[in-house]
């Protein structure tokens, strides 16, 4: 059964669903929160640094690999190499059910927003309202399950539909979209009475609260948002053409997503602070305090909605690569067809996502492992440990054991300046695998 790999249709059609696969809630939900609790500015430039030298690096090395191999996590390692090192895509696998899992969860809560603006239900000024409606909706045992399982059901048809007709086109239309809507929304929120203030708090870093557990957040951050470490870039890059320039894609891909961070944090926090809330109020705070804002405003609901749809979208071109990583192993080294596999593994997915639904009601204060619930296990041991180990080990791989090839991959089909090259195997080689190895046992109190 040799097939032909699918390629992307066009180099805009791969960078958009790169970014699509990037930019998601880890952007527009996670880092305004995981801002606001480590302090604002000085969490920006830490996370900035991180994601400027050995995300884009990580991200580059991952191009490489799944263009070089033209297959999925598993399968690019065993080709290239062997031996153990397809357990790194073994991992990035098993990454992949735990994050999506809970990541459906969240996602599906922006559905039901969705709703909840249309029909006014988030209507009211009062904040401690609103957060009595976020509560009371994410600790309910059914209601986000429905939203959950239409969500992995949108992920799952497109995911069936292909490379090019379903994630490409998909793409396509949804992440111009996405942009031009996060512009609309910051317009509004940076000229509220009292949003600069968050502005200020956002772009002015107080660098005394730094910790270890500050750095290790913000590298958690940059794999999660950039999408690293568990071969979702490795297996959307196996999808490309030779032609392609993979170190400036990596760049476009690094660069969008963190505006989008960015943006979104003069999004949230402005109005965080116009209403005196506490920015480091946990995964709430896009949930609660931004409603209040657009109650508010004139055609309030019709914003809100644009905001949750705006998340929506963000979510499902993500959620789209996360079960790719799954699919792809499964159609390239188990023989199961495209459509058999996504309906599969997404409702595995989804069963799998049912206790951490349950973990903001029912379940909150059952502590699985490490005096964590089921949710928080699920994103500690994916985004904490998982990605970072994974990006630790892909750098190995790239620096060390397919270094000649991985720069052939690169300089044959037009690329990088010789000085530039240099400077990624310097990341790859050593930088990377030692600072990510020093900040995830500094962050883990190892030593
Ligand atoms: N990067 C996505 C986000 O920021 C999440 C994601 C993680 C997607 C890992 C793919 C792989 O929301
Ligand atoms: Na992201």
């Amino acid at each position: 059964r040799m097939m032909k790999r699918e390629h992307w249709g066009s180099r805009l059609g791969f960078i958009l669903a790169a970014a699509g696969s990037a930019v998601g809630l880890g952007n527009i939900w996670k880092f305004p929160y995981m801002a606001g609790e480590n302090g604002g500015g000085a969490f920006l430039v830490i996370y900035l640094v991180l994601v400027f030298t050995i995300g884009i690096s990580v991200m580059l090395a991952e191009f490489v690999i799944g263009r070089m191999s033209e297959k999925n996590a598993i399968g690019a390692f065993a080709k290239l190499k062997g031996g153990l090192w397809p357990i790194v895509g073994l991992f990035g696998v098993a990454a992949a059910f735990m994050i999506l899992s809970f990541y459906s969860v969240v996602a599906g809560w922006t559905l039901s927003y969705m709703i909840k603006a249309v029909t006014g239900a988030l209507s009211i000024e009062d904040p401690a309202a609103l957060g009595d409606i976020f509560g009371s909706f994410i600790s309910d045992t059914t209601s986000p399950l429905i939203f959950h399982a239409i969500f992995m059901a949108l992920t799952i048809f497109v995911v069936l539909s292909g490379v090019g007709a379903g994630i490409e086109r998909a793409s396509k239309i949804l992440m111009p979209a996405l942009f031009a809507l996060l512009i609309v929304l910051i317009v509004r929120s940076v000229t509220l009475p009292g949003g600069m203030e968050g502005v200020a708090f956002l772009l002015s870093p107080d660098f005394s609260k730094v910790t270890w557990a500050t750095v290790s957040d913000a590298l958690s951050q940059a794999f999660f948002s950039l999408s690293l470490g568990m071969g979702a870039m490795i297996t959307y890059g196996s999808y490309l053409a030779k032609k392609e320039n993979l170190p400036g894609s990596a760049g476009w891909v690094t660069l969008l997503d963190s505006a989008v961070a960015v943006l979104a944090g003069l999004l949230v926090l402005p109005a965080v602070f116009a209403f005196g809330f506490d920015p480091s109020a946990g995964p709430g705070l896009t949930f609660i305090t931004l409603p209040a804002v657009f109650a508010q405003m004139l055609f309030g609901s019709f914003f809100a909605f644009l905001f949750f749809l705006l998340l929506a979208i963000a979510a499902l071109t993500s959620a789209v690569s996360i079960l790719e990583v799954v699919v792809a192993y499964f159609v390239d080294d188990r023989g199961i067809n495209r459509k058999t596999a996504a309906v599969v593994l997404g409702f595995v997915i989804f069963l799998l996502g049912i206790p951490s639904s349950l973990s903001m009601g029912v379940m909150a204060d059952v502590e699985i492992l490490w005096g964590k619930n089921f949710f928080d296990l699920m994103d500690f041991v994916s985004s904490s440990l998982l990605l970072p180990i994974g990006g630790l080990l892909i750098s190995l791989f790239v620096g060390w054991i397919v270094w000649g090839k991985a720069q052939e991959e690169i300089a044959a089909h037009n690329g990088i300046v010789p000085v530039w090259i240099g400077a990624w195997g310097l990341i790859v080689k050593f930088v990377a695998p030692l600072a990510i190895a020093f900040i995830l046992l500094k962050g883990l109190g190892v030593f």
